[in-house]
This record gives structure tokens, C-alpha cells and sequence, in this order.
């Protein structure tokens, strides 16, 4: 039981962060670009502060319960006099989600930390090469979300 709740957890913080991912990039930004840059920027900022505090809860959910579902395998394992070897598709998807998670990081401590400063400021200019930017890593982070269920479900 506590191994379903585990991947119930693990695949509902997937699915905030692909999915908020997903309506970022392709709902949300396309049609904030037909506003004046003085509202869009601090618009996007207010968004995006939301979502990526919604993201560093759903990452560090992810990578919680995934190390903890391999620990409670290799554990079960081990119990039975067998030696536990991480499955391909899990290791791929460990390390892309590992991956995604340093990217998060990136967005959210230097790109964002850049948009917050220029809102503060009013510097639209500099606000909008800061989404910009992020936009380019999240299109990556998606990317490499969709590659990591593909990891996940599909035989390897
Ligand atoms: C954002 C990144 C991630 C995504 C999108 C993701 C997605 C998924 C999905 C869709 C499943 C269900 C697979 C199935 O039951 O067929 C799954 C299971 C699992 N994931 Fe992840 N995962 C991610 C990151 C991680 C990380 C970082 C780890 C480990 C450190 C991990 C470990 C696991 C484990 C152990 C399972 C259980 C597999 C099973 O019971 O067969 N995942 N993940």
C-alpha cells in the first residue's frame, strides 16, 4: 500500500509540473504576448512566482518518493537473498528527472531572480529578455519531461 501511495504522490508532482509546463508555454505566454510589454511582465512574473514555488514542492516530491520507491525495492530485494539491480527504465528516468530538477534550478534562481529585479525596476526591456530565457528552459525542461514519462512507461 504504502508503495501505491508512494507512485500516487510521484505521479501527481509529475503531472502539476509537466502539466503547468505545458500551460505555460502554450496557453498562457501566446496570448500574453498581445499585451503592452508594462502589463505582461509583471503579469508573467506574478504567474510564474506562483508556479514555480508549485514546481520546488513538486520536484522535491518527485525526487522524495522516487529514491524512496528504489530504496523500498532494493530493500525487498536484498530481504529475499537477492542483488538488487536499478532497472534501465528507471535509471533513465532517475537521471532525467535529476536533470530537469538542476534546470529548474537554474530557471528559478537565475532567470526568474533576473524578471523579478527588472519588474521591481520597471525595466520591461530587460524583463522581457528575462522570459525569454526562460521560456527557451522550460520548453527544454518539457522536453525532457515528456522524454522521462516516455522513460518511465514504455519498454526499454
Ligand atoms: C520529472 C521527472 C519524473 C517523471 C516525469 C517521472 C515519471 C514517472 C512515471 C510516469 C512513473 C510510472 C511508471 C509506471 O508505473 O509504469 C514513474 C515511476 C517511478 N519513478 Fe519516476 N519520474 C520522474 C523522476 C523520477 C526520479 C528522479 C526518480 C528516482 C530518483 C524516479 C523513480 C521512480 C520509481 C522508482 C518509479 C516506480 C516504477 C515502478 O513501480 O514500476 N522517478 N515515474
Amino acid at each position: 500500500m504504502l508503495y501505491a501511495l508512494l507512485k500516487l504522490a510521484h505521479l501527481l508532482a509529475a503531472i502539476v509540473w509537466i502539466g503547468g509546463m505545458v500551460f505555460a508555454h502554450w496557453f498562457l505566454r501566446p496570448a500574453a504576448m498581445a499585451l503592452e510589454p508594462a502589463v505582461r511582465v509583471p503579469l508573467m512574473q506574478a504567474v510564474l512566482r506562483r508556479f514555480f514555488t508549485a514546481v520546488a514542492v513538486a520536484a522535491t516530491a518527485v525526487l522524495a518518493s522516487g529514491l524512496w520507491m528504489i530504496g523500498r525495492v532494493a530493500k525487498a530485494t536484498v530481504q529475499v537473498g537477492g542483488s538488487f539491480a536499478m532497472p534501465l527504465s528507471w535509471t533513465v528516468m532517475a537521471t532525467l528527472g535529476l536533470v530537469m530538477i538542476a534546470i529548474f534550478g537554474h530557471i528559478r534562481f537565475a532567470l526568474y531572480k533576473r524578471l523579478r529585479v527588472a519588474t521591481e525596476a520597471g525595466d520591461w526591456a530587460a524583463g522581457g529578455r528575462a522570459l525569454a530565457s526562460i521560456r527557451t528552459w522550460v520548453g527544454v525542461n518539457l522536453a525532457l519531461g515528456v522524454a522521462t514519462v516516455a522513460a518511465a512507461v514504455l519498454p526499454l
